[in-house]
Order: structure tokens, then sequence, then C-alpha cells
């Protein structure tokens, strides 16, 4: 687990199902994630299934508590990947810059990985303006990347070397 300055970033638990299910049922928080708002509670149940069980040596993902609530979830979901989502009521108050620059060390601390990747919605300025300004450089990009729902959707990759590492050192 991590503390920084506002925030307590820690393993999931099923007990957090009520509070995320808060934030993957809601539209806004949704809008450019890789599946629709989840209308069901089940579908979230899966996810935090998935997080629960997930191997130590391939996943560093945390669930992200804020004055004793949990409100999203932020970190390393499979090896070189990051993700990360919050509550819309939490946005716009430096709260993902402040978890994700704890949780990103972390990962390359715990992970045997040289880089972290992001695949973003090109619309989804917050997050292409949240990634920029943790250091992540776009590589990429390629239209009609995936469907959700009815519309098809474009990507912007993204990475972040380790900074030991040098850029040709893959
Ligand atoms: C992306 C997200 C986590 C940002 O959360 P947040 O806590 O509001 O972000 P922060 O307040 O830490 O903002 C960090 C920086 O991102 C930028 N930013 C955040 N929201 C922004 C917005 N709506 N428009 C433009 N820039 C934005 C700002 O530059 C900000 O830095 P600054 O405060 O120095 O200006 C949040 O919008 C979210 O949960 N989005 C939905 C989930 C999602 O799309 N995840 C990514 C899928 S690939």
């Amino acid at each position: 687990m991590i503390t920084t300055q506002r925030l307590f970033l820690r393993r999931a638990q099923m007990e957090d199902l009520e509070d995320l299910h808060a934030v993957f049922s809601n539209n806004d928080a949704m809008r450019y994630w890789d599946s629709l708002p989840f209308e069901d509670v089940s579908q979230t149940e899966q996810l935090l299934r998935g997080m629960v069980a997930a191997s130590p040596t391939e996943s560093d993902d945390f669930v992200v508590e804020y004055q004793g609530q949990v409100i999203g979830k932020a970190g390393c979901w499979r090896l070189g990947e990051v993700g990360f989502i919050l509550h819309p009521k939490y946005w716009g108050q430096g709260l993902a810059f402040e978890a994700l620059s704890a949780v990103i060390p972390h990962a390359f601390e715990t992970l045997p990985m040289s880089r972290i990747e992001a695949d973003v919605d090109p619309r989804n300025v917050a997050s292409l303006t949240l990634l920029a300004k943790l250091g992540f450089r776009e590589t990429g990009r390629a239209k009609r990347t995936i469907r959700v729902g009815d519309e098809w959707c474009d990507s912007v990759y993204l990475e972040l070397q380790r900074l030991d590492q040098k850029p040709s050192d893959g």
C-alpha cells in the first residue's frame, strides 16, 4: 500500500464493490473507457474479482481511497500498461496526478518492465494532459482501434521509459 499527502492507495477487496460501481456506472467517467458504462453491478464485480485475483508479478494496481472512500483506481493493471479512473465528483483537484506520481515509481520498482504504455482516445484531453504532465510521450496513433457500443474509437499510444533506461534500451 502507498500513502500520499491526501490519498491511501491499496489493493482491491471485494468490499470495494459498491464504491467502485459508482465509478464504473458513471457516464462521464466511462466516456472514453473501452466499454460502455456498467449497467449491472455484476460487471463491476467481475472487474473487481480480476483486480483481487491479479498476479502481483504481472499487475501493480490500486484502489484510490480519499477521505475514507474509494473514489477510483490507478496502476498497472497488466504488465507494462497503465490505467486510471476517478469518480467525476473528485476531478480537477490534482488527485489523479498525486496518485499516479506515487503509483508509477512503485510499479517500476515492483514489476519487470522497462516502460509503461497507455492507449488513450484522442478526444480524452484530461487523460492526455495528465499523462503528458507525468512525462509520457506520444509514440503513435491509429484509427478505429476499438468499438464501444455503436461507436468506433481511435487511439493515441504513449509511453514512459523507466528513468534509469536509455530510450534505445527498449
Ligand atoms: C483522467 C482523470 C483520471 C484525471 O483526473 P483528475 O484528478 O481530474 O486529474 P488531475 O486533477 O490530477 O489533473 C492532472 C492534470 O491533467 C490535466 N487535466 C485534468 N483534467 C483536465 C481536463 N478536463 N481538461 C484538460 N486538462 C485536464 C491538467 O493539466 C492537470 O494538471 P494541472 O492541474 O497542473 O493543470 C479523470 O478525468 C478521469 O477519471 N477520467 C475518466 C477515466 C479515463 O478516461 N481514464 C483513462 C482511460 S485511457
